[in-house]
């Protein structure tokens, strides 16, 4: 059977590249989350669109299921094949197409890698400016897909700001031209906006048009010791009111400790409980004055203990490692993941009610915090200690992130801020969401994919 419908596939579309060698299995069937045992059909490669199209109707008719593959670095399941689904990778559709000088706009191929645009974008004179740790593995079609944040959205926002078009091929296999790079299109629903953040259960990204921008001028990073968590958004108040930021984060020692087991430089003598890195505008003495202004202000407040501003580009890098490299230096742990978010006016009550939940509910548990708090975004890793079996340790987690998703609905909060529902987060969705929202979300799923085959159980069942 499986093999009458790879070899069906085949014949439908001969110049399509399939794997299905247990290795490529496993390989192309997970994701970072690394809980669940890859069982893909197969693998697909698709080169050209008509590829993706001919996938989707031959799926259509043999009723397979399908899941959009991009870098697999995502956090919440949304790219596991464990259920016989045929993976479509878009590892061979990574080219830049196009780049349009007075649009300011890049089209590109949804398997081009976040730093490959960066790149692409700096050569032109402009950025792309949505960034985070990930950049040289995640894809571009990824990013839509969970509509990605990351590390410059204080400023730039997230991924959809910058998305002007997108090409879409549905699970029927129809090709949709999606807002084409207008900046002004008021002609009804910008179904766009719907595919971005769908994690892949509307259809295929096939090509997306990116806004690019002007460079900030030269910044320059401060890395703050803080002494308690009530200081940290008085910190960010001071910072926001003087300086001009694109960058405001914060992680604790627990977060610290892991990163320089892996190899960064410590900071600081003395250990401090939270830690903020910050960037901001940094061209004239002005701006650089300002910087050591708000870091006096903060010292003489007993909100900071200590602090560092970089001098070179090379110490911007070390500083900004300490942040940047937490997920990768957990990795090895298999964390549990929250990503949560509250309005960032409701931080402070927030984090007292979380510091309070999680150490009462985790009291031997390594739970590391950091993250984007000037966009009110909390990401929360739970190491599983090494006696515990599992299955155990995921019930423990499961059972607190309900309790927290009670905690969030209380606030009006997600229990995901940019990491994707995918099969992680999908048995808290309704704390999120109403039920006449999930009601409707269902509808238009139909509506895109009447079998259910695109990226099914992901999002909701
Ligand atoms: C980060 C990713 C995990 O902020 O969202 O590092
Ligand atoms: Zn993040």
């Amino acid at each position: 059977m499986r093999q009458d419908l790879i070899s069906n596939l085949a014949r439908t579309a001969p110049a399509l590249r399939l794997l299905s060698a247990p290795a490529d299995l496993e390989h192309y069937g997970r994701d970072w989350t690394r809980r669940w045992t890859p069982a893909p059909l197969a693998i697909a490669l698709p080169a050209t669109i008509d590829e993706v199209q001919a996938i989707a109707r031959w799926a259509s008719e043999y009723n397979v299921a399908l899941v959009p593959s991009g870098g697999r670095t995502g956090l919440s399941g949304g790219a596991v094949a464990a259920n016989s689904e045929l993976v479509v990778s878009f590892e061979r559709m990574n080219r830049m197409l196009d780049f349009n000088a007075v649009d300011r706009t890049l089209t590109v191929q949804p398997g081009i890698a976040l730093e490959a645009v960066h790149k692409a974008a700096q050569e032109h004179g402009l950025i792309y400016p949505v960034d985070f740790g990930a950049r040289g593995s995640c894809s571009i079609g990824g990013n839509i897909a969970t509509n990605a944040g990351g590390i410059r959205v204080i400023r730039y926002g997230n991924t959809r700001e910058w998305i002007a078009g997108l090409k879409l091929v549905t699970a029927k296999g129809d090709l949709l031209e999606l807002n084409r790079g207008l900046i002004k299109n008021s002609s009804g629903y910008d179904l766009r906006h719907l595919v971005i953040g769908a994690e892949g259960t509307l259809g295929f990204v096939v090509e997306a048009t990116l806004r690019l921008t002007d460079p900030p001028p030269s910044s320059q990073v401060m890395l703050f010791a803080v002494p308690a968590m009530a200081a940290l958004m008085r910190v960010f108040d001071a910072c926001r009111s003087r300086l001009t930021l694109s960058a405001f984060e914060f992680f604790t020692d627990r977060a610290l400790h892991h990163v320089l087991a892996h190899g960064a430089q410590k900071p600081f003598a003395e250990t401090s409980p939270y830690y903020v890195v910050t960037e901001f505008d940094a061209a004239d003495q002005v701006q650089q004055q300002a910087a050591l202004d708000v870091f006096e202000q903060c010292l003489k407040a007993g909100w900071v203990s200590d602090g560092v501003m970089s001098q070179s580009d090379a110490q911007a890098a070390a500083l900004w490692r300490l942040r940047d490299g937490i997920t990768e230096s957990l990795a090895a742990h298999r964390p549990y993941k929250n990503d949560v978010s509250v309005r960032v006016s409701t931080v402070p009550e927030f984090l007292g009610e979380m510091q309070a939940l999680l150490s009462r509910e985790y009291p031997q548990f390594d739970v590391v915090w950091f993250g984007h708090i000037g966009d009110g975004n909390l990401h929360i890793n739970v190491l599983k200690p090494v006696e515990l079996g599992d299955a155990d340790f995921l019930a423990q987690c499961e059972r607190v992130t309900k309790l927290l998703a009670d905690v969030l609905a209380t606030h009006g909060g997600s229990i995901s801020a940019e990491h994707g529902i995918g099969l992680v987060k999908k048995a808290y969705l309704a704390s999120t969401r109403g039920a006449a929202e999930i009601t409707l979300m269902r509808s238009l799923r139909a509506v895109f994919d009447p079998q259910g085959l695109m990226n099914p159980g992901k999002l909701f069942d």
